[in-house]
């Protein structure tokens, strides 16, 4: 059965998750959101690099709505504007039609989301009968799929850490990542928002929370804790330029505390080219990038995860997996019970329809 599918943004992640629907045997796309004149009334294959599909994009969300899809793709920036996103997200499961998502990643874990952002979802699918998944590749599959598989290579576990090591230096995301981080700040400027209390818990607390409960665990308490590197000479990278004394490299922490001990942590370390935070830790071999996990404990486990091989740079994978995220689970969200759902609610074997030739494989 083929699942009818609008995509819903064409900003950095939504053109990978818009090419990957318009490549797949098993999705047809019947809709596509963008906004601003330079967008709206293009053809859905134009905006994304492919040849011309017939669909045309709109900024008209009613229309959307209106066309009763299986399953919207929604990728539209919603951490900044959550009110506005949440009423479109909101529209599409009331009319029955499933969200898998990138956004909102206070979602990824939808049992220890706030109430503001959980009822209205939970209600709008019990009222449309359709299902909510959000996830990514961090937060999402670095906190839960990749702990959770290594877990099952454990006897026992003293310690999980996951780490997100990230060079963003090329990563095209100034307007979020790097206002929201603190990139290119001073000393005594405004705190950003990643750095507001509790703004940490409320991203990588949930994965903490999840890796407790799989390991059977009353956490005692959750920490965050963050650290900022100034740069010592200017950089100059896809991100921004940043002067002298200024924010080149950001590490933090979210902490699950047991008897006195951080026995569950998820940690980043992101820096701006490798000037940056040289005696920060680094991804193994020399790379730009991992999403890690380390569990200490019978065995002992690491896992490195590279997204981005054969020339696509590493940011570029991270954006093309977080669109692969979403649009992969598709089907399975589909077929899934109503509500909000989290990884564990889906069937891992998500990748039906995937092998491809290389000469018509996405490459970035
Ligand atoms: N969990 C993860 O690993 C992960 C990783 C990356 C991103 N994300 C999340 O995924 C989402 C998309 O990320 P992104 O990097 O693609 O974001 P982005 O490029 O900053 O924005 C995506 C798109 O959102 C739409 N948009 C932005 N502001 C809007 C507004 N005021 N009104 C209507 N539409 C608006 C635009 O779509 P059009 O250009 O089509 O108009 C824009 O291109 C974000 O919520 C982000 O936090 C999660």
């Amino acid at each position: 059965m083929t699942v009818r599918v609008v995509q819903f943004s064409t900003g950095n992640v939504g053109v990978h998750a818009l090419r990957q629907i318009i490549e797949s045997p098993h999705l047809e796309l019947v809709g596509v959101h963008a906004s601003g004149p330079a967008k709206v009334g293009r053809d859905a294959g134009e905006l994304c690099g492919m040849g011309l599909t017939g669909v045309i994009a709109t900024d008209d969300v009613a229309a959307l709505v209106a066309l009763r899809a299986d399953c919207v793709v929604y990728t539209s920036q919603a951490e900044t504007r959550p009110q506005d996103a949440l009423a479109e997200i909101i529209a599409f499961l009331e009319a029955g039609t499933n969200v898998a998502a990138t956004s909102m990643v206070w979602l990824v874990h939808p049992a220890h989301a706030e109430a503001w952002l959980r009822e209205p979802l939970a209600e709008a699918c019990a009222r449309g009968g359709s299902s909510l998944y959000v996830n990514g590749i961090d937060p999402g599959f670095s906190g839960d799929t990749l702990p959770l598989a290594a877990l099952t290579l454990c006897q026992s576990v003293e310690r999980l850490v996951v780490q997100e090591v990230f060079d963003y230096g090329t990563y095209d995301d100034a307007d979020f990542t790097g206002v929201s981080f603190g990139f290119g700040l001073a000393p005594g400027d405004e705190t950003p928002t990643l750095f507001l209390p509790g703004v940490l818990t409320s991203i990588w607390g949930g994965p903490v929370k999840v890796v407790a409960e799989s390991l059977g665990v009353v956490l005692d308490e959750i920490r965050e804790s963050h650290d900022t590197w100034l740069a010592t000479e200017a950089i100059s990278c896809t991100m921004m330029h940043v002067d002298p004394g200024h924010v080149a490299a950001v590490r933090f922490a979210v902490e699950g505390i047991k008897d006195g001990r951080s026995v569950i942590a998820m940690e980043h370390v992101n820096r701006l080219t490798d000037a940056a935070a040289p005696e920060w830790p680094q991804p193994p071999e020399g790379r730009l990038g991992v999403h890690r996990v380390v569990i200490t404990g019978s065995p002992g486990v690491e896992i490195n995860t590279h997204v981005g091989l054969d020339g696509v740079d590493h940011n570029q994978g991270g954006v093309i997996a977080t669109a692969a995220r979403a649009v992969n689970a598709v089907p399975a969200v589909v077929r899934a019970r109503p509500g909000l759902l989290a990884v564990r609610d889906l069937p891992a074997d998500q990748a039906s329809g995937l092998l491809r030739h290389r000469s018509s494989a996405q490459s970035g």
